[in-house]
């Protein structure tokens, strides 16, 4: 039911990118998982691996982001694993093409999208996976130093946001490892309780 649902909404927004982006349109990579799961996953944005087999961390920060949750006892299927903003964002170098970060405006296109998203999933708790989804569920520029590992409320979706840094950020900042494995702890213990 829940997955019928899901796969309408990503038809509608499939059809709504690639007329907004047309003529060269995108790909987006849609969110993964149980469509009923208590726990959700909001990241980035896809990268060039998610975008080639269209499904979310799959990629390097795919098994950074596998290894963090083997700490807490969850496991992928019981979770539901989506981005804030659905294709690959891009910049072209002298090599070909590289990630960079969403635009203010690319997350605010793709937030109403999100949130009809996971009002479908109907999760009891969304962590955020660094900046971009703090911002796009929130809709204020936050600051995931200060807010990690704290829990919020979202009342636009009646469920609790626990903002957690991005996997692939505790790769190249080694100093937050000790804070993250600390939130990825308290985290799978509030998992443990719904
Ligand atoms: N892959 C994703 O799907 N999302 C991210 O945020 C990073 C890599």
């Amino acid at each position: 039911m829940n997955q019928t649902k899901l796969r309408q909404l990503n038809e509608e927004m499939e059809k709504y990118f690639q007329e907004l982006y047309a003529p060269e349109g995108r790909i987006l990579v849609p969110g993964d998982g149980d469509a009923s799961a208590r726990v959700a996953l909001v990241g980035e944005a896809p990268g060039e691996q998610e975008a080639l087999l269209r499904r979310p961390f799959v990629g390097r920060a795919g098994k950074n982001l596998d290894e963090f949750l083997s700490l807490t006892g969850l496991k992928r299927p019981q979770l539901y694993i989506t981005n804030a903003v659905k294709f690959r964002p891009v910049r072209q170098t002298q090599r070909g093409q590289a990630n960079r970060p969403p635009t203010r405006e690319e997350i605010e296109l793709f937030r109403p999208w999100l949130l009809k998203e996971l009002g479908l999933v109907r999760p009891r708790l969304v962590a955020s996976l660094g900046n971009v989804p703090l911002l796009a569920l929130t809709g204020r520029r936050a600051a995931i130093g200060q807010l990690h590992g704290q829990m919020l409320e979202l009342p636009e979706l009646g469920c609790a946001l626990f903002p957690l840094y991005h996997p692939a950020a505790v790769i190249y900042n080694p100093s937050l490892r000790e804070a993250y494995l600390r939130d990825m702890q308290r985290f799978g213990q509030l998992c443990a309780r719904l």
